[in-house]
C-alpha cells in the first residue's frame, strides 16, 4: 500500500519566462485554480494523505500562503526545498528522510491528468508493494517524452528518453509508484548527457529486475501538458469547456477531501474564509448547504 506521495514542484520553468521568473510555474493558474491543485487532487484521488511539495530554493513562502500545512484537507502536507534542479529522481533523495521505510508515488508538479476511471485506476496502482508501476498514455509527438515499447502481452520491452527514432506511440506520463528500493536505486543513478539523473535510467534499473510494470489511461483519458505556454493555456481551455459545461470542478481538493470524508463542513467553511468572495469559494458554499 503506497500511503506516502511526493510533488516534485522545482524546475526553473525557463520555458515559460518571463512568466516564471518571479513566480514557480506551479503557483501559475489552470483556469481557476492554480496549477499545484491539479497533481495534488491526483494524489489524493488515489487515497494519499501523506504528501510531501519538492519547490526551489527560497520558494517556500510563495507555498505555504497557499497551502500551509494540508489541515484544512485532512491531510499533512510538507515542504523541502531542492538546491537546484538535478533530475526527476533527486525527488526520491531530497524525500529520503520522508519516504522513511515506506513505498512512495512521485507525480511532476506540471502534470494533468483527467478520465472517468482514473480514481479507480489510482487507487489500485496505490496497491502497489513491490516494484514500479508507470502509467502509459497514447500522445501524437512520442518523440518530446520518455516512451515505452510493449509486446503482445503488454509487457515493456524497451523505454528510453525522447527517442529520436519511432519505437512507440505510448508516453511514459509523470506518475508513477515505487517500492521502498527506490531511494537506495536512485542514489546509483549517474547524471545523463543533459547533466541530470533521469526518470527513465531509474525504471530501466527496475526493468532488469523484471520489476516494472505498466498500465493505461485509455483513450478516455486525458494526459495533458504545461510544458510550453501553448500547452499551459491548452489545459486551461480544456477545464474552463468542463467546468462552466458541468458546474463541477476538476481538482477542487477541499472537495475531494470532503468526499472522501477526511474533512467536515467545519473545514470547508474555514477554506471559503481562507479563500475570500470569489468563485472558488462559492463553490465550496455550494457543497455546504448541498446535503
Ligand atoms: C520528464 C521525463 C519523461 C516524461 C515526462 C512526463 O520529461 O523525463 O520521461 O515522459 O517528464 O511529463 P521532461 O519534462 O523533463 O522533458
Amino acid at each position: 500500500m503506497i500511503k506516502k506521495g511526493i510533488i516534485l514542484a522545482g524546475g526553473l520553468g525557463t520555458r515559460m519566462s518571463p512568466l516564471t521568473k518571479a513566480v514557480n510555474k506551479q503557483l501559475l493558474p489552470i483556469y481557476d485554480k492554480p496549477l499545484i491543485y491539479y497533481p495534488l487532487s491526483i494524489l489524493m484521488l488515489a487515497k494519499i494523505k501523506d504528501i510531501l511539495i519538492i519547490v526551489n530554493k527560497g520558494q517556500l513562502n510563495q507555498f505555504k500562503k497557499l497551502i500551509p500545512s494540508g489541515k484544512n484537507l485532512g491531510i499533512k502536507i510538507s515542504y523541502a526545498e531542492q538546491k537546484s534542479p538535478r533530475g526527476l529522481p533527486d525527488a526520491f533523495l531530497v524525500g529520503e528522510k520522508f519516504i522513511g521505510k515506506d513505498n512512495v508515488a512521485l507525480i511532476l508538479g506540471d502534470n494533468f491528468f483527467y478520465g472517468q476511471n482514473l480514481t479507480k485506476k489510482l487507487q489500485e496502482c496505490s496497491k502497489l508493494s513491490s516494484g514500479a508501476k508507470i502509467l502509459l498514455h497514447s500522445v501524437s509527438k512520442p518523440e518530446a517524452y520518455g516512451v515505452a515499447k510493449l509486446n503482445n502481452k503488454k509487457k515493456i520491452i524497451k523505454i528510453i528518453e525522447k527517442p529520436k527514432k519511432f519505437i512507440s506511440d505510448y508516453a511514459v506520463t509523470g506518475l508513477y509508484f515505487f517500492d521502498n528500493q527506490v531511494v537506495k536505486i536512485a542514489k546509483t543513478l549517474k547524471p545523463s548527457k543533459r547533466g541530470e539523473i533521469e526518470i527513465i535510467d531509474l525504471l530501466n534499473k527496475y526493468k532488469k529486475r523484471n520489476k516494472l510494470y505498466a498500465d493505461f489511461i485509455g483513450r478516455g483519458g486525458a494526459w495533458l501538458d504545461t510544458g510550453s505556454i501553448e500547452d499551459f493555456y491548452k489545459t486551461t481551455s480544456f477545464v474552463a469547456a468542463i467546468e462552466s459545461r458541468q458546474g463541477l470542478k476538476i481538482a477542487c481538493i477541499e472537495e475531494i477531501a470532503y468526499q472522501y470524508g477526511w474533512i467536515t463542513k467545519k473545514h470547508l467553511i474555514q477554506s471559503t474564509k481562507f479563500y475570500g468572495n470569489c468563485d472558488y469559494s462559492k463553490y465550496l458554499k455550494k457543497l455546504i448547504f448541498r446535503d
